[in-house]
């Protein structure tokens, strides 16, 4: 296991990274090193996209599993003709969401290695927005292979803290460029030939928002996974757990009042993530984390994060949350809400 890299931590002023920065990332880079940097969703673990050891050390520094494959990440929409086979629709989704969260999966070409993609005949691509990111793949010269800077397993990081706890003697530079816009991975969409879109991760770039451009979207098995109305109250891990904190985790689904009335009636140590609408409901003796308010899900998106390893830095013995509704931006949440309680939910 790659744990005793000595890593240089540089902090981002502003924006912008200086000339020698940007250098020393790149000589990284060009030599198989990993790289940890901001982008506008959350922070990545980057490598030389077309180098297959490089990728190897990705896996291995976040212990991920190599048949799970990375996201490549270019500087300019139109740089993706290199690496994957475009198609009209790539161009439709471009123009409107890129630079910003999508990743569109399409068919690769010989010179993005076998190791990036897992052995798929696809590949991943996303333009990051942040100019952080876009400024080291411009100086790289190659597509940044990367995938979410957390150990495997954890939530994703969206601030440098996060990064360093995971990542500190297992990456050659970790750049702090502070908190991430969206603080939520990238929507994730695989382009069909009947003009729809296959949607195999929910994030900033919503249903709604990709109905402007294709005339469907398919939701892939496993975005959603509803209890069956069958389903007994406790439903116990169907799911991998991703995402998840340590704390047990549990999603309450029912209205406002009976939340509040099982919140109220605990007798054990836990922490609720609340919007700021419940806190006059909740009783004193229940720990909170608040995600800001219902009005702002793009808020909740932001925090939720850096909620889950909060909550578990709280030391509490069971962390509780809310099921979300699926419009809009809340269904990239129950997405993530789902996995990292690995599926169990208390039907109220
Ligand atoms: O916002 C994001 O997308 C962040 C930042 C760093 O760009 N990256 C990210 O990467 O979330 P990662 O590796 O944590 O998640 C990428 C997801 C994985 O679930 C992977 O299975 C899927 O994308 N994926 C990658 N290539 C794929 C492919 N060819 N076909 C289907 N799914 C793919
Ligand atoms: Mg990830």
């Amino acid at each position: 296991m790659t744990t005793t890299k000595s890593t240089k931590i540089i902090s981002a002023h502003g924006d912008a990274l200086s000339k020698e920065e940007l250098s020393l990332v790149r000589e990284t880079v060009k030599r198989g090193g990993l790289v940890v940097f901001p982008t506008e969703t959350v922070y990545g673990l980057g490598a030389d996209g077309t180098n297959d050891s490089a990728a190897h050390a990705i896996y291995e520094a976040k212990g991920r599993p190599s048949n799970n494959p990375l996201i490549i990440h270019i500087a300019n929409p139109a740089d993706a003709d290199r690496y994957c086979v475009t198609s009209e629709l790539y161009d439709r989704l471009a123009a409107a969401f890129m630079p910003g969260p999508l990743t569109v999966i399409l068919p690769k070409k010989d010179i993005i290695p076998q190791s990036v993609t897992g052995g798929l005949a696809t590949v991943a691509v996303r333009c990051p927005s942040h100019p952080i990111a876009n400024a080291i793949i411009r100086a790289c010269e190659t597509p940044i292979a990367a995938p979410s800077a957390n150990l495997s397993g954890k939530p994703s990081p969206t601030c440098a803290k996060y990064c360093i706890e995971d990542m500190n003697g297992r990456a050659d530079i970790i750049i702090d460029g502070g908190d991430c816009l969206f603080g939520i991975e990238s929507t994730i969409v695989k382009p069909e030939d009947d003009g729809s879109v296959t949607l195999l991760r929910p994030g900033a770039v919503t249903v709604e928002d990709l109905l402007t451009v294709a005339e469907r979207v398919n939701i892939a098995d496993g975005v959603i996974e509803r209890p069956r109305e069958d389903a007994l109250p406790l439903s116990p891990g169907m799911l991998y757990k991703h995402y998840a904190p340590t704390t047990d985790f549990y999603l309450l689904d029912g209205c406002d009042e009976a939340i509040y009335t099982y919140l109220n009636t605990r007798e054990n140590n836990c922490v609720f993530l609340m919007v700021e609408e419940d806190k006059p409901h909740i009783s004193d003796n229940i720990k909170t984390i608040s995600l800001g308010s219902r009005e702002h899900p793009e808020e909740e998106a932001h925090l939720l994060f850096t909620a889950l390893r909060r909550a578990d830095e709280m030391g509490a013995d069971t962390i509780y949350a809310r099921l979300p509704d699926e419009k809009g931006l809340n269904l990239a949440l129950l997405n993530r809400l789902i996995r990292a309680s690995a599926h169990r939910i208390i039907k109220l």
